[in-house]
């Protein structure tokens, strides 16, 4: 027999629909500690009749808080079944809409990174959650299991995971997941660089020993009519460049693929799922290294799509990657881009750890997005654009400028991207802050969080 444990997830203070026992466990809880059934709440009941937790989902009243509210219940279910050795969760009182969401929660829950032989001290616990069934349960574990394999890429060891190694994990996850007949997957190394003029990602690469490569894949269904390309800003490492960042800054930069790896994760699941349009994904990969023959602050680009570029920061570089990116999304004459970028430090001062930072100019592209974002539960938040910012980006000697000044640098940065955008509908993703925790948080792992898999997913489906 396994060892087991109930638990029912409690929706507010009301308590509409718990059962008496624990109606009965919670009030006293209630008592002692003024609990509201909000997320982050959590009592555990191990000398009754039967051991069980109850878990606040409770959340500020909107559809994305709430999503966000069952993940935390969900992590902190698996953390406390697992510290009390349970083997096996039984799960009441989630709504059946969230029933999905949660059991890939549960199933992230699992994922630890380790290298070589340390040992992974995560117990495999069993869940079945009342009112889910079993075609749900499947769904969330292959999304669960893609997520998995992202949030690895992002807390690889940088050296582990240079362009050519990169390369290799993704050809190898294809194949290992059956893929490889669904997904075309096509390298652009350095000499194809320079032959496609893509000078961008070139100067970006210059200061490092392994040099750059766009990587591509192609998903393309029987009788696709649509077709959605999605860019990844892949910095393998960003150490800045010559102009170097600081220790602090410097400590969590080989998450700066995150965004490659978030994009490369939704055009697998789109091919599993069989999603009826066509997805491209291109991913930038490179590493930015003060290298002798790095680019330099004063260096002028020509990038791909002939407009120039003068580099006053190298720490500014994903922008560049992605000005070449964005130059070959456009020739596939998609119906969107979205591109999902650890861009600017500056997304993360303006809107937290939790919030991306979403800037597009098209609205109805934008309602998407957000309503992709609460079926996942992850929390973005729309940001301005427009020629207030573009000002700060003319260029003196050239075009243009890699940054403007202090301020509302997040949306300088989209701005620099719209510059190579023509006439395709397009939204940029800034994930800098949700992308990677450096702390634990309460129901919040820390590491690679796998963060706009799940919307882009949503988003790709939404459109069949
Ligand atoms: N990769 C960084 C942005 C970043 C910061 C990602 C924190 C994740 C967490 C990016 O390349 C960068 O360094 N941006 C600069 C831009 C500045 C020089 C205009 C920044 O944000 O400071
Ligand atoms: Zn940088
Ligand atoms: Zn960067």
């Amino acid at each position: 027999m396994k060892k087991n444990i109930t638990a029912w997830l409690i929706d507010g203070p009301e308590l509409k629909n718990v059962p008496k026992e624990y109606k009965a466990i919670w009030a006293k809880a209630v008592e002692e500690y003024k609990l509201k059934g909000r997320a982050g709440e959590i009592v555990l009941v191990l000398d009754g009749i039967s051991p069980s937790i109850l878990v606040g989902i409770g959340g500020d009243n909107n559809e994305c808080d709430k999503m966000r509210a069952m993940k935390e219940a969900a992590q902190l279910l698996y953390e406390t079944a697992s510290k009390h050795k349970f083997e096996r969760i039984e799960i009441g009182g989630a709504p059946k809409t969230a029933c999905g969401l949660l059991e890939e929660a549960l199933f992230d829950a699992e994922y630890k990174f380790k290298v070589g032989n340390k040992e992974n001290n995560k117990t495999k616990i069993e869940f079945k959650i009342i009112n889910s069934n079993a075609s749900i349960k499947k769904r969330a574990k292959e999304i669960s299991s893609v997520k998995s394999f992202a949030r690895t890429l992002v807390d690889m060891p940088p050296s582990h995971k240079s362009p050519n190694k990169f390369a290799a994990v993704i050809r190898s996850e294809i194949k290992k997941r059956k893929l490889d007949r669904k997904i075309k997957m096509t390298i652009w190394d350095k000499n194809k660089l320079e032959k496609e003029k893509c000078n961008g990602i070139l100067a970006v690469g210059k200061g490092s020993a392994n040099p750059p490569m766009i990587l591509r894949l192609d998903y393309v269904p029987r009788g696709a009519k649509g077709k959605i390309v999605l860019v990844g800003k892949g910095l393998i490492f960003d150490s800045g460049g010559l102009n170097l960042k600081t220790y602090e800054g410097m400590k969590t930069m080989k998450c700066d693929m995150a965004g490659a790896a978030t994009v490369i994760g939704a055009g697998i699941l789109a091919a599993y799922f069989g999603i009826k349009n066509s997805v491209t994904v291109f991913a930038g990969l490179a590493e930015n290294m003060p290298g002798n023959a790095a680019f330099k602050p004063g260096d002028v680009i020509e990038t791909r799509a002939g407009k120039t570029v003068e580099v006053l920061n190298t720490d500014a570089e994903g922008r560049l990657v992605l000005a070449d990116l964005l130059n070959l999304a456009e020739a596939e004459k998609p119906n969107a881009i979205i591109d999902a970028a650890t861009l600017t430090g500056a997304c993360v001062v303006a809107l937290g750890e939790e919030y991306a930072g979403l800037f597009s100019k098209d609205a109805k592209l934008s309602e998407s997005i957000i309503r992709a974002a609460e079926q996942s539960g992850e929390a973005i938040w729309r940001m301005p654009m427009g020629r207030d910012f573009k000002e700060k980006l003319k260029g003196d000697i050239s075009d243009l400028k890699n940054i403007g000044n202090r301020y509302g640098g997040a949306s300088t940065a989209a701005e620099f991207l719209d510059e190579f955008i023509d006439r395709t509908p397009w939204a940029h993703l800034d994930i800098a802050g949700p992308a990677f925790r450096e702390g634990k948080g309460k129901g919040r792992p820390n590491g690679a969080t796998g963060f706009g898999i799940g919307m882009l997913l949503r988003f790709i489906e939404e459109r069949q």
